[in-house]
């Protein structure tokens, strides 16, 4: 049998994973969610579901991943409960699932970076989204060019493929974002962008719990990759001595900063224009819908004097682009670490041939924008919710003690932590969770 792979540095898993976590989920979504559900109000439900469910989830899966060494669907079987194998396969499902629409907004991201460097975008702003990006054949061909760079760096491996591109993308990521905070900040009109979006509005939570509260969950969950058999993936390639609560929670701690600081991005950007945000905040909704934050910053940045416009809508968007593969990848390899485990296939071409696969699945939403919705919604309400469900009664309620010893691998600390961690995953936890999963049957079904 081939030798495993593994990270090559506790660097390079955490930039992979941090990699992983910010995405098109917290530069186009949470700004847009948070703006629509109450403003910072809905940023503290947020971070307490960020807290209450996505750190501990998390950790679960890290657990499941390191103590079994092997992909999501394998290690289940291989932690010698093959009955819950098919949880693994549900989260891969999901991975496989996302990818495919996840794509075709990487495209369209690909298209407004042409469109900024190019100066085309500003000719249309509020008509480039819709008439020329979202749609069509070229919309197809660029979901293909954004899954052959994703496939072509799966395709170089864990150490050589994955962990060296994060290594340069993380980092890049953030220094943009910063970079063009601070500009955000000089521009005039900007400060209410800011009120906006720290002024609590705890009424617009508390009158619509029963929506903001599972939308603050599932943005919490999405943005942390948590839920689709990626954080069980990477974690298997992990060696005993990271302590993973300490890996955990800096990558929390950096998803969450990494989505605040595009927020300090966007929100000021529209407000500095004189754009209100209006209409629901998802992956895609209503009027402006998955164009919200394409054509919400192009109009922002129309009226930039000289080359200005250009330069800044090219830098944003290619931040954006760097997110959005930094992720991709990730939900490729759950999906090509399984085959290339269990049926030893060669990787290169088992990421290729994937690639290809998913590509097609996505082309009814490169198509159409409805279909586009309809993946997004039974991706983050449906497969993500039930999975974390799945692991965290796994976790819980049938690893039990093996998951405390697992976690306290590699840490220096005593039991007392790892224990309330089992604790609130078997009570707490797994309650919230049930709410969620309830109020999201209930929106979808009912
Ligand atoms: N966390 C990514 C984002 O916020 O854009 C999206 C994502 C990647 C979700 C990988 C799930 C996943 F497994
Ligand atoms: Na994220």
């Amino acid at each position: 049998m081939v030798e495993r792979e593994t990270w090559a540095t506790r660097a390079g898993f955490i930039l992979a994973a941090i990699g992983s976590a910010v995405g098109l989920g917290n530069i186009w979504r949470f700004p847009f969610q948070t703006a629509t559900n109450g403003g910072s109000a809905f940023l503290l439900v947020y971070l307490v579901a960020v807290l209450v469910i996505g750190i501990p989830a998390l950790l679960g899966e890290f657990v499941v991943g390191r103590r079994a060494n092997i992909n999501a669907i394998e290690a289940f079987n291989k932690l010698g409960r093959p009955q819950w194998a098919f949880v693994g396969a549900i989260g891969v499902l999901g991975s496989f699932w996302t990818l495919s629409y996840y794509s075709v907004v990487g495209g369209w991201v690909l298209r407004f970076i042409y469109g900024f460097a190019s100066g085309v975008v500003l000719d249309q702003p509020q008509t480039y989204f819709t008439d020329v990006a979202a749609t069509g054949l070229d919309a197809v061909a660029l979901h293909g060019l954004f899954m052959l760079v994703t496939a072509g760096i799966v395709a170089l491996g864990i150490e050589d493929g994955i962990e060296l591109a994060t290594k340069f993308m993380v980092p890049s990521i953030v220094v943009l974002l910063l970079g063009l905070a601070v500009y955000a900040f000089t521009l005039p009109g900007s400060g209410a962008g800011y009120e906006f979006y720290l002024s609590p509005d705890f009424a617009t939570v508390v009158e619509n719990w029963t929506t903001v509260v599972p939308a603050a969950a599932g943005q919490a969950l999405f943005s942390l990759s948590v839920g689709f058999a990626v954080m069980i993936t990477y974690a298997s390639y992990l060696s005993k001595d990271d302590s993973l609560p300490a890996d955990g929670l800096t990558i929390a701690v950096s998803n969450s900063f990494v989505g605040f600081l595009a927020g300090l991005v966007v929100i000021p950007l529209l407000f500095a224009a004189g754009i209100t945000i209006g209409g629901e905040g998802s992956l895609v909704s209503g009027s402006g819908g998955a164009g919200a934050v394409f054509i919400g910053v192009t109009t922002a940045l129309v009226d930039l004097p000289g080359l200005a416009a250009r330069v800044v809508g090219a830098l944003f968007f290619g931040t954006v682009l760097i997110a959005a593969i930094s992720s991709s990848i990730s939900l490729l390899e759950a999906v090509v670490s399984y085959l290339v485990d269990n049926y030893a296939l060669p990787r290169a071409p088992t990421a290729a041939g994937l690639g290809g696969v998913v590509f097609l699945l996505g082309v009814p939403s490169a198509l159409d924008t409805a279909w586009l919705t309809w993946f997004d919604g039974i991706s983050v309400s449906l497969f993500l919710p039930v999975v974390v469900l799945l692991v965290v009664l796994f976790v819980g309620w049938e690893l039990g003690g093996e998951a405390v010893d697992e976690l306290r691998q590699g840490t220096s600390g005593g039991t007392l932590l790892p224990m309330v961690w089992l604790w609130s995953l078997r009570t707490v936890v797994l309650l919230a969770i049930l709410v969620v999963v309830g109020l999201n049957f209930y929106d979808l079904f009912l």
